[in-house]
C-alpha cells in the first residue's frame, strides 16, 4: 500500500510541502515564540531565503514523513518525523509548530495524534519521541492528549538562547495509543 502523503484533520489539512509555500512558512515561521521551543537549526529570523532552502531540502526526505499543516488554505506550520541512529533506530523524533494566530485550537493535538498512528501504520518504528523544553508546558500538554507519556526529565541538558533547560521526553509505543484499535 503506497504511503499516504496527505491526512485530513477536522479544521486542518496535513499535506506535503510545496514551493509555493515559502512565502507563508517565512512570515509564520519567524516568530521567536515558535522559535524560542524549536531546535536551534530553525533559523531565527526566518527569511524568504531560509524558506526556498528548507523546502528545496524537504524534497529529498521519504514521502509521509513530513507534512505541512494548512490551516485556511495557506502553509501555517509543520510536523514531521526523523529516524533516530544505530542502535535507536527502532525509534524516531517527532516534532512539530503551529502559526501563532491558530494556536489553542486543537489543531496541534489532533495532527500529532494523526501523524503518530500514520507512522505506526506506514513505518516500522516501534517507539516516538518528543523533546519538549521544560518552559514549554502547552507542548507537554498536546502530546499527553495525543496518548504520550512523560518517560523522563533529562535534568539540565539543553540550551537555547543562553538559558539551560531540562528536556521532557515524551514517548508513544506501538500499540499504546490510538494505533492500538486500528491494529
Ligand atoms: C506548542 C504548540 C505546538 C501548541 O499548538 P496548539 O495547536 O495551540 O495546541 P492545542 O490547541 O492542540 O493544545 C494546546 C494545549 O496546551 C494548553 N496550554 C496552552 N498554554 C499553556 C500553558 N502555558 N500551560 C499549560 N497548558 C497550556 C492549552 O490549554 C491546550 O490544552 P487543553 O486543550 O487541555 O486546554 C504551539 O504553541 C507551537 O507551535 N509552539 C511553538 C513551537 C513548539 O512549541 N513546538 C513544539 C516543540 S516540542
Amino acid at each position: 500500500m503506497p504511503i499516504p502523503t496527505t491526512l485530513p484533520l477536522s479544521r486542518a489539512l496535513l499535506r506535503p510541502w510545496r514551493p509555493g509555500d515559502a512565502e507563508s512558512l517565512a512570515r509564520h515561521a519567524d516568530d521567536h515564540e515558535v522559535w524560542r521551543n524549536m531546535r536551534d537549526r530553525f533559523p531565527h529570523p526566518y527569511t524568504l531565503r531560509d524558506a526556498k532552502e528548507w523546502l528545496a531540502f524537504i524534497e529529498t526526505t521519504p514521502a509521509g514523513a513530513t507534512f505541512a499543516i494548512e490551516v485556511d488554505g495557506e502553509a501555517a506550520g509543520g510536523i514531521g518525523f526523523e529516524p533516530l541512529a544505530d542502535v535507536f533506530r527502532v525509534g524516531c523524533e517527532l516534532g512539530y509548530w503551529l502559526a501563532r494566530p491558530h494556536w489553542g485550537k486543537g489543531i496541534t493535538t489532533e495532527a500529532v495524534r494523526t501523524v503518530t498512528d500514520h507512522l505506526f501504520a506506514h513505518f516500522d518504528f516501534i517507539r516516538v519521541q518528543a523533546s519538549v523544553f521544560s518552559w514549554n508546558p502547552a507542548s507537554a500538554r498536546v502530546l499527553e492528549k495525543a496518548g504520550y507519556t512523560l518517560e523522563a526529565t533529562n535534568r539540565r541538558a539543553m540550551i537555547k538562547e543562553g538559558e539551560i533547560g531540562d528536556r521532557w521526553l515524551y514517548v508513544r509505543l506501538r500499540g499504546s495509543g490510538s494505533d492500538a484499535r486500528g491494529g
